[in-house]
């Protein structure tokens, strides 16, 4: 097979290429040693010898697309990621949001839910919420690129790392929620009941996804160039209700952004009416 420093710099480019072209991710030439790493064994499963060759492949065979995106894109995620916007939600938002909509389901994206940690903590919260509301009732949906990752998102079936993150930081949800399971944790019915998974690119036009009252769309933007950060912005806000909030990851801000979305607080973003 190629070696790293034998791999020319044309199909370098080509494979950067197919990178954005299937995902919108924007690698330059440093995040040639993590593709190439990715993208290695692989080739060893097609007994490919060459990454000029995979090239081929990937043109000629739709159906492999899809692996190449599963391999491309980082899955780094974690249960109650980022604290305080969970304090927020839980505290400032829902019970805000209640006293406002008594009678409609709050409708919440998680727009890249990569093995669902996200979406499972906003089910928890949300039931959480309903325990002391029994009027509240939810939506979540949870989307993302990567067919690989989805399906084990919708197993709602953790262990590792994952769970044990859970295990230190909220053991009554844990317990509450999940049951144990084959060395894991699965997820109960109470989380499950109201979550939807589905395939979307956040560079296409989210057409089916309509007037979410919160867009969670945290740390995947980090992956786009500036035009690939705005059209993916344009694109979520179309699915977004009128004042919804969108809530970016720890690396992300929309500060520099004329997008329609005004600052609610670090991180928190409201769906602004444009002039
Ligand atoms: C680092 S994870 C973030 C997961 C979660 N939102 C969090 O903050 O913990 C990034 C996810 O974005 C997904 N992703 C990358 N490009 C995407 C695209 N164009 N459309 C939808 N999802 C994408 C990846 O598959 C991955 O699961």
């Amino acid at each position: 097979m190629d070696t790293e420093r034998e791999v020319d710099p044309a199909t370098r480019r080509a494979l950067f290429d197919q990178v954005r072209r299937h995902t919108g991710i924007a690698m330059s030439e440093r995040k040639w040693t993590l593709l190439e790493g990715r993208l290695r064994r692989r080739l060893r499963e097609l007994e490919l010898s060459a990454y000029r060759d995979y090239l081929q492949v990937l043109e000629a065979k739709p159906d492999e697309v899809r692996d190449f995106i599963d391999l491309v894109t980082t899955n780094e995620t974690s249960f109650f990621r980022t604290p305080r916007v969970w304090a927020y939600f839980a505290g400032q938002f829902l019970p805000r949001w209640h006293a406002t909509h008594a009678d409609t389901p709050l409708r919440v994206w998680s727009a890249a839910a990569s093995s669902g940690e996200e979406a499972y903590t906003v089910a928890m919260l949300c039931e959480e919420f309903r325990s002391r509301h029994a009027s509240f009732r939810y939506r979540i949906l949870a989307t993302d690129i990567s067919d690989a990752i989805l399906r084990k998102a919708a197993t709602g079936y953790f262990q590792g790392r994952s769970v044990d993150g859970l295990q230190q930081t909220h053991p009554d949800l844990l317990a509450r929620y999940f049951s144990a399971a084959d060395g894991g944790f699965s997820a109960g019915p109470a989380l499950r009941a109201n979550l939807t998974f589905r395939k979307h690119n956040l560079h296409e036009p989210a057409r089916d996804i309509g007037a979410m009252d919160v867009t969670l769309l945290r740390n995947v933007l980090i992956y786009f160039d500036t035009d690939g950060q705005q059209a993916v912005l344009e694109n979520v806000r179309r699915a977004m209700a009128p004042d919804g909030l969108l809530i970016v990851g720890e690396s992300e801000s929309l500060n520099r952004f004329e997008m329609g979305f005004g600052f609610e607080q670090p991180l928190i973003y409201r769906k602004e009416a444009r002039p």
